[in-house]
C-alpha cells in the first residue's frame, strides 16, 4: 500500500471535544479544548493543552484546579461558541449553568453529562502552549447516562472532533467487546 508522509502531523484522532472551566478572581470562564487526553492512574490524571492565543493561558498556571466537561451533541453550538469567542472580549460565564463540586474555584457545567474536577498537579510549557496535568478529584455523571452500573458512551453522546476536517461527529456503532476480541487469535498462536 502506498503511503504519504505528512510531516510531523499529530494524528491522534478522533478527539473528544471538551470544555475546560476555570475561575480567576471570581470570574468563571469556559473554553473549548480538543487536545485533551487521559494519562492513566491511579491517580487518575488528565492532560489539557492550553494555547497562548487564549485568555485562559494567562491565568491557568495560577489556578489550583480546572474542570473538564464533556458536552453532548445537544450542546454542540454552545461548545463551538466558547471555542471561537475569548474572555478577552466577551464574558462567557453565562453560556452554561455553573455548579460546584468538592473544589473551590473549579466551575462545572450543569448541561454537560460528564464533568471532572481536577487538581492542578503540573504545568509543562511546550513552545506556545501549556500542557496542564490535572488529577481528577471527583467525576459527576448524569443519572441518565448509566445503563445498569455502567456509563454508556451512547447516552453521553459526546461531540467528537475531526481536527483534520474541522468537523464534529458522533460516536458510531459497536464493533465488539474490548479485551476479548483478540482471544481467538491468541489461542491460534498457542
Ligand atoms: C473545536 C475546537 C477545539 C479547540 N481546541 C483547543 C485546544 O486544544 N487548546 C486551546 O488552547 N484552544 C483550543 N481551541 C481554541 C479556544 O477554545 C479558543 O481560543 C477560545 O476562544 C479561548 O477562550 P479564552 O480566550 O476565553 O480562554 C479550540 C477551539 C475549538 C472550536
Amino acid at each position: 500500500m502506498s503511503k504519504r508522509t505528512c510531516g510531523a502531523t499529530a494524528l491522534l484522532f478522533p478527539l473528544p471535544t471538551v470544555i475546560v472551566g476555570t475561575e480567576v478572581r471570581g470570574q468563571v470562564n469556559y473554553l473549548t479544548v480538543g487536545y485533551c487526553g487521559m494519562i492513566g492512574g491511579p491517580p487518575s490524571t488528565i492532560a489539557v493543552s492550553i494555547g497562548c492565543q487564549s485568555a485562559t493561558y494567562e491565568w491557568i498556571e495560577s489556578c489550583a484546579g480546572f474542570s473538564v466537561n464533556i458536552p453532548s451533541s445537544e450542546q454542540v453550538v454552545q461548545t463551538d461558541y466558547v471555542g471561537i469567542v475569548s474572555a478577552r472580549e466577551t464574558d462567557k460565564s453565562g453560556v452554561f449553568t455553573t455548579f460546584y463540586g468538592e473544589m473551590e474555584g473549579v466551575p462545572l457545567i450543569e448541561e454537560c453529562p460528564v464533568s471532572m474536577e481536577c487538581r492542578m498537579v503540573q504545568v509543562i510549557r511546550l513552545g506556545d502552549m501549556l500542557a496542564c496535568l490535572g488529577e481528577i478529584v471527583q467525576t459527576h455523571v448524569d443519572e441518565e447516562c448509566f445503563v445498569g452500573g455502567d456509563i454508556a458512551i451512547s447516552r453521553v453522546d459526546p461531540v467528537i472532533l475531526s481536527p483534520t476536517e474541522a468537523e464534529y461527529l458522533r460516536v458510531g456503532e459497536v464493533i465488539g467487546p474490548a479485551y476479548e476480541m483478540g482471544e481467538s487469535l491468541r489461542r491460534s498462536y498457542e
